[in-house]
């Protein structure tokens, strides 16, 4: 680990070798942008001005391009971080199991302040969106690469010892570190072994037309929220003209509380390349990527050992099972913390090393995407689901689940409950079955899909997770009578004022007002009022914005105020107009310059 003083001398020296070595494992090519500053920045600690301009010279980009692209990603710093750099999970779920306090703690034990680094340059301890670990949090991040889960005091205390005595992370206990899978229901995906390479046998057994037209049978829907058919998008871009088809698999798993992706990435690697194989021979594709989330670098060394093996297996590389003119390989893009870039577009601009904005669409990526060509973007659980209609065929997908809502689906549920973990259901599965098997009990609400999805109350515990009833990307929160949905929401929100991109006017001004709204109320300044504003806060972001993320950031906001009302109004300070601020303390400096204290200069004198 290296000093970073703001002063030190320019690190390029230093680090030349090593530098050059990494440009030209990535053929100094302006499209790895972004994995090159998170490798940089890996070695140094920080992005510095002036090794932004070598790498800006060295990949023939400028050097305000570079640093827009640095700037927009949290897991990248132009500023020095700290030789230790802490990053709390601020997921509502790793809160409720104390993660604020425990955050609170680590501080003071370091003499740090929040968000700030310590003057001698040896540590800074912030927050993070969630990373992923709901089900064994709270979590915590260190130096972007190593996630810590179940963290409490005892580990706290012992964390600020190893940073004061500068003990290599490395060296930390091993069991830290450990992710454990909680796998709790297993279904067709979870529960059925698949031999590497039998589902693309099947494949090739068909044909590319025939696998095309067997998984538009299947009915198989996109598990990554919009529930797009997915042999209909795999047909929209095989027919679509290019002079390269592209395969992305979206595993940036951004929705706070979601972590099945994670397993399915630990435990069923396989089965995600061998369905992008699938896919790839469907629409003639001949590269492919894994858009892997930041928080799970951990899981990179391991995949990139499963696609080798896949290479020397012959299920990646060229002629895939000596099929002759079937090449198709994959790599893996690591994104450096923007929960935007899951959106299917910015995700493309990241790869390309942009920054994470959303592209207009149309054109959708099946017609223009990686590099303008056709791309299929993908679910990490869909690639796995199409891998098994492959294997088994659409009849035998189309017999679990509903009609509109085929196959199963996996849920990763946290919160107020005996047994988190993931677990697989066919859908159409009631919400109180999920709590029962969880071992909830006093449950008051379960927010479905994430922060962007549905929040359910007790009264609707009926209802079924099926893209007919209440839709979910697979996040299932569970809050008990005793949890304040106020808070909840409140932490959303700022979620999402955090996660914006800032592209569109309504959702960066929106998201930031929906703030400044649900944090006067907190402080007691609240009045009906502000909840009228809210609801048309939502209105107007629910139409205008410019991608999803700003179109669903009141979703909770708007269910909650219908549904758990009390937790807002029991905090109101009237029911008309409030300020947001105490109108008579806010005179006491005119009261001082005009040198008048008397009863009649206080307001609550004229009340
Ligand atoms: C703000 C935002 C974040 C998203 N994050 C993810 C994500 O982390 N994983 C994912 O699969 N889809 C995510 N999506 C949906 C993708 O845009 C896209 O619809 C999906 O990857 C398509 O795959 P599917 O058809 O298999 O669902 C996100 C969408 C938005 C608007
Ligand atoms: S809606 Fe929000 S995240 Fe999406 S483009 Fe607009 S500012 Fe960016």
């Amino acid at each position: 680990m290296t000093s970073k003083s703001p002063t030190a001398p320019s690190p390029t020296i230093l680090l030349r070798e090593p530098l050059d070595a990494l440009l030209t494992r990535y053929g100094r090519s302006p499209l790895a942008l972004v994995q090159v500053l998170r490798e940089v920045q890996a070695l140094n600690g920080w992005l510095p001005r002036d090794l932004l301009s070598w790498i800006a010279g060295e990949l023939g980009l400028t050097l305000a391009h570079v640093e827009g692209v640095a700037g927009f990603y949290r897991f990248l710093h132009l500023q020095p971080v700290g030789d230790y750099r802490i990053l709390f999970s601020n997921n509502f779920t790793d809160r409720m199991l104390g993660g604020q306090e425990l955050m609170d703690d680590l501080c003071r034990r370091l003499g740090v302040v929040p968000r700030e680094m310590r003057a001698d340059g040896r540590v800074s301890v912030a927050h993070c969106s969630c990373t992923g670990m709901g089900d064994q949090g709270p979590a915590l991040l260190v130096n972007h690469r190593h996630v810590v889960t179940r963290v409490d005091t005892d580990r706290v205390v012992q964390l600020a010892e190893f940073i004061e005595e500068r003990v290599p992370v490395a060296d930390w206990p091993s069991q830290w570190f450990h992710v454990t899978d909680n796998i709790r229901r297993a279904d067709v995906i979870l529960g059925t072994p698949v031999t590497p390479g039998a589902a693309i046998s099947a494949a090739l057994a068909r044909g590319p037309e025939r696998i095309l037209s067997e998984v538009k049978k299947s009915n198989l829907r996109g598990r990554g929220g919009a529930g797009f058919g997915t042999g209909l998008k795999w047909e929209l871009c095989r027919k679509a003209p290019g002079d390269e088809h592209y395969v992305v698999c979206n595993a940036d798993e951004g929705e706070p509380g979601t972590f099945k992706d994670r397993v399915l990435l630990t435990r069923h690697a396989d089965l995600v390349f061998e369905g992008m194989t699938v896919a790839a021979y469907a629409i003639g594709a001949r590269k492919g990527f894994v858009y892997l989330r930041g928080e799970y670098h951990y899981l990179l060394g391991e995949l990139q050992a499963v696609l080798t093996r896949r290479r020397e297996q012959r299920l990646l590389g060229a002629s895939i099972q000596d099929q002759p003119g079937f090449d198709f390989d994959i790599d893996i893009h690591v994104g450096a913390g923007a929960y935007v870039c899951g959106e299917e577009s910015a995700l493309i601009e990241s790869l390309e090393g942009k920054r994470g904005t959303p592209r207009i669409r149309p054109p959708f990526p099946v017609e223009h995407g990686y590099l303008d060509q056709p791309t299929i973007v993908n679910n990490v659980e869909t690639f796995c689901a199409a891998a098994h209609v492959a294997l088994s065929g659409a009849t035998r997908w189309t017999s679990v689940g509903t009609t509109r809502s085929t196959g199963t689906k996996i849920h990763s549920v946290s919160g107020d409950c005996e047994r988190p973990g993931v677990y697989e259901y066919p859908y159409g599965t009631r919400i109180d079955r999920i709590l029962e098997d969880c071992g909830a009990t006093d449950t008051q609400a379960v927010q479905v899909g994430g922060p962007s999805g549905t929040c359910v109350s007790a009264f609707e515990f009926g209802r079924r997770l099926a893209f007919e009833d209440v839709p979910t990307a697979g996040a299932f929160m569970v809050f008990n009578r005793s949890r304040d949905m106020f808070r909840m929401v409140r932490n959303f929100a700022h979620f999402f004022a955090h996660e914006s991109c800032g592209f569109c006017t309504p959702c960066r001004v929106g998201t930031a007002l929906v703030v400044k709204r649900l944090d006067k109320i907190a402080i007691g300044h609240g009045s009906r009022h502000d909840i009228d504003v809210l609801f048309e806060l939502d209105k107007l972001m629910h139409t205008s914005t410019h991608c999803g993320l700003g179109a669903t950031a009141c979703n909770a906001l708007r269910d909650t105020i219908t549904k758990f009302r009390p937790a807002y109004e029991q905090r109101l300070k009237s029911l008309h107009f409030e300020p947001g601020f105490e109108l008579d303390d806010e005179l006491e400096k005119a009261r001082q310059l005009t040198g008048r204290d008397d009863a009649n200069a206080h307001l609550e004198e004229w009340a």
